[in-house]
């Protein structure tokens, strides 16, 4: 298992990358740090607010969680972005995560915060960012990387109004078009981040993270240093 630690000058991310032998690794070792962020944040504030991703690696991830003992009653679930697709269609993030995971364990139906986006992005992200209002900082955010460097759905060259909580995509270049996501300040404002990065198609994008390339997924700089588990890629800067 290979460590590093990288910091971003510009926007003064800091990065504590785990190189692990397998994805098969990551999922487990993602699975107990989920669980672990969980019982301390119950502990402490009786409550976990975690924020969800799509994508491949995490299905595994949510699929192992779904057989695993926890605390669900106190758990809240939010998603980091979604495609606006009907509510029940395959490619939806939030049906995914239900189908996995969040269908097999008792978290209150009530406390399952899926993203309206078949309302459409501006009715959508306007109705989410509202909801998000009136929630504190997250205790776990996971993110995934795109292999263009792309986070949740920010996505390199698409500007987004980073003052509003959630906000409305257009033309994304990774199907569907039409997306909302959290903003990157929403996304920073959380005790953890967890970022699960697996393949060698992702290579090109974690060179440019590790070289300080501005891509989206080194604007989220939380106060504590972001967590990035990979496997099936190269660490370039040790
Ligand atoms: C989406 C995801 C997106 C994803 C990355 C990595 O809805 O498209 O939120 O940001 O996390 O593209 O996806 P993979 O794990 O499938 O490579």
């Amino acid at each position: 298992m290979q460590k590093t630690r990288y910091k971003n000058s510009r926007s003064g991310q800091v990065s504590d990358w785990t190189l692990f032998e397998h994805a098969s690794a990551i999922e487990e070792a993602a699975c107990n740090r989920i669980l672990d962020a969980a019982k301390s944040a119950i502990q402490a504030r009786g409550q976990f607010l975690i924020v969800l991703a799509g994508g491949t690696t995490p299905k595994k991830i949510y699929q192992q969680l779904a057989s695993m003992p926890a605390d669900w009653a106190h758990w809240h679930v939010f998603h980091n972005d979604d495609r606006c697709l009907p509510v029940d269609h395959p490619e939806r993030n939030s049906k995914m995560a239900r189908d996995a995971w969040l269908n097999h364990v008792p978290i209150p139906q009530t406390q399952i915060y899926d993203i309206p986006a078949e309302l459409g992005n501006v009715a959508g992200a306007a109705q989410y960012a509202q909801l998000l209002s009136t929630v504190p900082s997250f205790d776990l955010v996971l993110l995934g990387l795109g292999e263009d460097g792309h986070t949740a759905s920010l996505f390199p060259g698409h500007a987004i109004d980073n003052r509003a909580a959630a906000v409305p995509v257009f033309d994304a270049p990774k199907p569907p078009p039409e997306r909302i996501t959290m903003s990157q300040q929403r996304l920073s404002d959380t005790r953890a981040v967890l970022f699960l990065v697996t393949g060698s198609g992702k290579q090109a994008a974690v060179d440019q993270w590790l070289a300080g390339v501005d891509i989206p997924a080194t604007v989220i700089a939380p106060p504590q240093p972001v967590e990035v588990y990979c496997a099936d890629i190269r660490l370039s800067c040790n």
